[in-house]
């Protein structure tokens, strides 16, 4: 392509740079346009070339590709450059010559010699042959995600469909040299240990934890999925990765379990157990441990690492900034820092306070404790979109068990967190499933390697039970998200403190794993404890929404989709009963023995019934199932985006950390870098 097309639309409108840009693109494709063409003439066809000049190979002399695994390269490139000091002006080559560093050592050097395949292509008897498209697929795929941490676009010049071509069509693989390397360490070294479960027991930024999950996702691709459930505050993902043998999917029956870490963003050894235990459910499975086989073969597993990812930044700072401070202390001041999210709202108070309005619904007849459905008033205070990511996300999956990983001291506490008496801020408030909370909190806190043994409370002294807590006894707060899952869903949760430090020393993160590794696993299965089933219509077909009840529990579980449902219930007799509007009700009688480790299978068969259905338990004050499904009546979200989106818009308008590597060099700006342009 010419030089001076290239002048020339640089002198164009700002506005039109989008389009200059693209033209720019369509002209590099163009491999011997003569001088003086511009580019209304080419598009008319009036500048064919005059002279065909034989092009030859010639010696790679790019010293960012130098350890390729071939010397000759040739002129124009793939994209269009014309002599090596074109390419050496490029922001491509520059991009390569500062990716590794960007990226924190991501993808190296694989990134950049896939890179220089495209630049410095390999050229054999004078001809220029393209590098594979597989190769260049399988990089994507483990680098993309870096790309993204760091808010940068992939590169157009590394589009595998563009530039790159199959096996049939001749290519070559442009890590060759890499792998040669490779061979020749293998041969030289001891073989290393099994790097599959190398895990960093050290603190990850937000993008390195997002690398992890990203890469856990490729290597364990069978068995895992991630996805967003919305953004935090300043636009940082809210990533899950998902274990199952059917990723992606709910399976009839089989339960759903969510981990959550870094609520507090301050609260930080919950977000790293959860890195670790990320890598550590996919090597194993890999591996064939039979017992990590067998949970993910019968569990949906949700782990969300990070539930305030700008929390965890400024917390992260304010520690850096307190190793200059005095030695003593300095824990006192940042001891907060970074709790909140950037609105400065404490995530477990902002959800709804459903807990208020059982108790104040206490003394009315036939009263309940599910389901509970969100008071419009809930929405006209500042929600946070971190809140209402999870709040979305607990509704739109069914849930059985949960656990949420703070830090501060070392216990589990069980709903209810609000104390049932307003002035009493340490109160027992027991749910309806009491029994159930407890020995779900028992059972994290007896598989910890210390926690059921710990007998003082950090700061204080007194005696905790046997590691576990009610929250309101501990102390009441309102509008806490395990109140909030046991009062608005099917699913119990539990709150598990990790330990006294909040932001622990790096060589306590290995310590920590071991005394949680664990009590992370045994929780996981707890939730094949009580029972499951199917309660279905007399033709077979699940009901979806039908209630089961437990006598003696006022706390019914509905069905899910079609209608499977799980019931977590202690060891014993009990007496379920299924009913749904429009069928009759049934009743089946079961026995729980100790021993039992898988969910008892209770079906039912409802009959439809003329008769209107049952109300002698329904009271007047209470809202129906139709109430509970409407969420967000105000379109909450909407207007926060809008609200927010302006001001997101200004922090992109105010580019990337990286930009000015970009833009100092002069020439026209390299929008193709940037993801939200
Ligand atoms: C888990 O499922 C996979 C895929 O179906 C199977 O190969 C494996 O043997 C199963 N493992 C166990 C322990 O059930
Ligand atoms: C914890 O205490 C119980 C009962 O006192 C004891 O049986 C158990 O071995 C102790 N565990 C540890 C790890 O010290
Ligand atoms: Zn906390």
């Amino acid at each position: 392509m010419c030089v001076r097309c290239r002048i020339k639309m640089g002198q164009k409108s700002r506005k039109r740079s989008e389009f200059a840009l693209i033209l720019l693109q369509l002209l590099t494709l163009v491999s011997s346009a003569p001088p003086r063409c511009d580019s209304g003439q080419y598009f008319l066809g009036r500048c064919k070339p005059i002279v065909e000049e034989k092009p030859k190979c010639t010696d790679l002399l790019l010293s960012y590709c130098d350890d390729m695994a071939y010397t000759q390269t040739m002129f124009p490139n793939i994209v269009g450059h014309k002599t090596r000091e074109e390419v050496e002006l490029g922001t491509e080559y520059l991009l390569l010559s500062v990716v590794e560093t960007l990226l924190g050592g991501e993808c190296t050097p694989d990134i950049r010699m896939l890179g220089c395949s495209v630049l410095a292509p390999r050229c054999e008897k004078d001809k220029v042959l393209k590098p594979c498209r597989s190769i260049c697929e399988a990089v994507r795929k483990s680098c993309v995600h870096a790309f993204e941490g760091i808010d940068m676009a992939w590169p157009y010049f590394l589009d595998c469909d563009r530039f790159f071509v199959s096996d049939q069509e001749g290519c070559y693989d442009p890590l060759e040299g890499l792998r040669a390397e490779e061979e020749v360490e293998a041969f030289s070294s001891a073989p290393p240990e099994d790097s599959s479960t190398m895990i960093q027991f050290t603190y990850h930024s937000n993008a390195q934890m997002n690398s992890i999950i990203k890469k856990t996702e490729a290597r364990c691709s069978d068995i895992a999925t991630t996805y967003s459930i919305g953004r935090s505050v300043e636009g940082k993902d809210l990533l899950v990765i998902e274990f199952s043998n059917n990723p992606g999917e709910h399976e009839l029956l089989e339960p759903e379990i969510k981990y959550i870490g870094n609520m507090h963003g301050n609260e930080v050894m919950g977000r790293e157990l959860l890195i670790y235990l990320i890598q550590y459910l996919c090597s194993e499975y890999l591996l064939g441990n039979e017992r990590i086989q067998t949970l993910i073969n019968t569990t949906r597993i949700h782990i969300l690492p990070s539930m305030n990812p700008d929390g965890y930044d400024m917390a992260a700072s304010g520690v850096e900034d307190s190793n200059y401070a005095d030695e003593e202390g300095p824990r006192y001041d940042t001891w907060n820092i970074g709790r909140n999210n950037a609105q400065n709202i404490d995530l477990n108070r902002n959800f709804p306070d459903l807990t208020s309005i059982v108790y104040s619904r206490r003394r009315h007849k036939g009263y309940r404790t599910d389901h509970i459905p969100i008071p419009d008033f809930y929405w006209l205070g500042k929600v946070a979109p971190e809140t209402y990511a999870v709040m979305k996300w607990i509704r739109s999956i069914p849930f059985v068990l949960s656990a949420n990983f703070h830090g501060g001291d070392l216990v589990v506490s069980y709903p209810y967190d609000l104390s049932k008496h307003p002035l009493e801020r340490n109160m027992f408030s027991p749910t309806p499933d009491d029994q159930v909370f407890k020995f779900l909190a028992r059972t994290y806190a007896n598989a910890h390697e210390t926690m059921a043994n710990y007998s003082e409370w950090c700061g204080s002294s007194r005696d905790s039970q046997g590691g576990i807590v009610n929250g309101a006894q501990w102390y009441s707060f309102a509008g806490g998200m395990q109140d909030f899952n046991y009062l608005h869903t099917n699913c119990l949760e539990i709150t598990v403190e990790l330990g006294c430090d909040k932001f622990p020393a790096e060589e306590e993160l290995y310590t920590g794993w071991q005394e949680n590794k664990e009590a992370l696993l045994t929780f996981m299965e707890a939730v094949h404890r009580g029972v499951k089933g199917i309660v279905k219509d007399e033709d077979g077909n699940g009901i979806k929404g039908a209630r089961v009840s437990v006598r003696g529990i006022r706390h019914d579980i509905t069905t899910a989709e079609n209608g499977d449902y799980w019931r977590l219930l202690t060891p014993g007799i009990h007496i379920l009963t299924a009913s749904a509007p429009g069928y009759t009700r049934a009743m089946k009688k079961v026995h729980l023995p100790a021993r039992m480790r898988k969910a008892g299978r209770v079906d039912f068969v409802l009959q439809k019934s003329v008769l209107e259905p049952d109300t002698e338990e329904d009271d007047i004050n209470i809202p129906s199932m139709g109430t509970y499904e409407r969420f967000d009546p105000y379109n909450h979200f909407e207007r926060y985006a809008a609200a927010e989106m302006t001001q997101i818009q200004e922090q992109r308008a105010e580019k990337p950390w990286w930009w000015n590597y970009f833009v100092s060099s002069g020439g026209s700006a390299p929008t193709w870098l940037l993801r939200h342009y």
